[in-house]
């Protein structure tokens, strides 16, 4: 709780660097390959706090997980071979995991309860174990929605639901408990949410379709194993991403990343915004779409935020509103009150943290106003979210004096190795 980062003035970014696994792809690869018949193994996953959660959950539930440097060998157990766990499964930080969870505990033969770290137990959980009730699940929340989440596993109906809001992970907890529902499971979203989980089920051999912006699948099917590589994580890339972007004289390249149409939100935007990214090398691996993404310093400018963006880049904004303090003029952002409920209130800690940067930053229900100025030195709390710490990092590339980042162990939840690769890319950042 109490590593501190301190980010002396200036610098800027060169060479080529690789960040770690994509988050989201490493959760749902130990989900699907823990419930699916043989072995399934994974290069390239990310051994960080949140997913490490997820892989811990399914070693208590009895499946045989071996991992060794980003290799992971899972010995599947078939959808119907989860044993009971003998204690709470705690999931840390990680929404994901227990969002994704609770969609595929629901239609096990026992009873579970699901726990987390003080952010975790402040979020909302109603999103799922609404639907999840529809569909005839057992599940519980505290009286106002949070966690402890505790379920007791029965036989489950298939519906046809129409998500109130545009979330993967409500989508795809949904399509998890269809695996064990009877009949035909269909989701419609409001707009495009990470398609990671369609992708990897059919990648698993099960199959599922997609018309327009409903997906749906049939229980009772099997899931076979099969490799995975996973691509390195846009949203890790981001912060790198944008810090190239705003440090004089970058040239920077990001190798084998995840750029998914569904996750390029960031790249669209900094684009608009005056942004110098190109992407070669672009193919496919493991049913995902990989490029390496070169950046170069520029000048951005701000924009209005175009909100079909916003699912697309939901992870980024703490990234975002760091370019937009370094851009001439506003940025707008509109239609994201959802970051209000992610590790933190992200956009009333962003707002907090740029003023106290000396940049002008008005919160508002659903966004924010940026408007670009000079970043001076100051301290900044994260209230414990990686993606906060990890802004204000790359915001002392273009301070006058020096910013210091508290409450940053988080940070190894999405990005164990940040610092390391940080002062690799040129940011003078040291961790207390
Ligand atoms: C995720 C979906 C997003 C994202 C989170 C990971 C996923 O959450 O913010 O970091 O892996 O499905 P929402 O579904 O709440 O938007």
């Amino acid at each position: 709780m109490s590593t501190k980062f301190i980010i002396n003035p200036g610098g800027c970014l060169r060479g080529s660097l690789r960040v770690p696994g994509d988050k989201s792809i490493s959760h749902r690869s130990i989900m699907l390959g823990a419930l699916a018949e043989g072995t399934t193994e994974i290069s390239g996953f990310l051994e960080g706090e949140d997913t490490l959660a997820t892989l811990a959950a399914f070693q208590t539930m009895g499946v045989n997980i071996s991992r060794n440097n980003g290799q992971i060998s899972i010995q599947g157990v078939g959808l119907h071979g989860l044993k009971a766990p003998n204690s709470p499964l705690y999931l840390g930080n990680s929404g994901t995991s227990m969002r994704l969870l609770s969609g595929l505990m629901v239609g096990q033969n026992f009873s579970v309860e699901m726990t987390g770290d003080a952010s975790l137990s402040r979020r909302p959980m109603r999103r799922v174990t609404k639907p999840l009730s529809l569909m005839g699940a057992n599940i519980s929340t505290n009286a106002d929605g949070t966690p402890p989440l505790k379920i007791n596993g029965n036989s489950l109906q298939a519906i046809n639901y129409n998500l109130p809001i545009a979330s993967a992970q409500v989508k795809s907890a949904i399509l998890l408990a269809g695996l064990y529902a009877n009949g035909k499971t269909c989701v419609t979203e409001p707009a495009p949410t990470r398609d990671h989980t369609e992708r990897m089920l059919a990648g698993f051999g099960y199959s599922v379709t997609r018309d327009a912006n409903t997906i749906c699948l049939q229980g009772g099917g099997k899931l076979q194993a099969h490799s995975i590589d996973v691509p390195a994580d846009i949203s890790s890339a981001a912060f790198f991403i944008v810090a190239a972007c705003i440090a004089k004289d970058s040239e920077l390249s990001l190798t084998h990343v995840g750029i998914n149409a569904t996750r390029i939100g960031i790249i669209n935007i900094l684009q608009q915004m005056g942004a110098d990214i190109s992407l070669t090398n672009q193919h496919e691996v493991s049913g995902e779409l990989v490029a390496d993404i070169h950046i170069r310093s520029s000048q951005l400018h701000g924009i209005h935020i175009p909100p079909q963006q916003v699912p697309l880049a939901i992870d980024e904004f703490p990234a975002i509103f760091i370019a937009a303090a370094c851009a001439e003029g506003k940025t707008v952002l509109t239609g994201a009150a959802e970051l209000r409920v992610k590790e933190s209130d992200r956009i009333q800690v962003m707002a907090d943290g740029l003023n106290i940067i000396g940049i002008k930053a008005e919160a508002t229900a659903d966004g924010m106003i940026i408007q670009g100025g000079k970043i001076q030195g100051g301290i900044i709390n994260s209230h414990g979210d990686h993606r906060i710490a990890m802004a204000f990092t790359i915001a002392a590339l273009r301070a006058n004096e020096t910013i210091t980042v508290t409450d940053c162990a988080n940070v190894a939840t999405s990005f164990p190795n940040f610092v390391k690769l940080s002062q690799q890319a040129g940011i003078n950042l040291s961790e207390q």
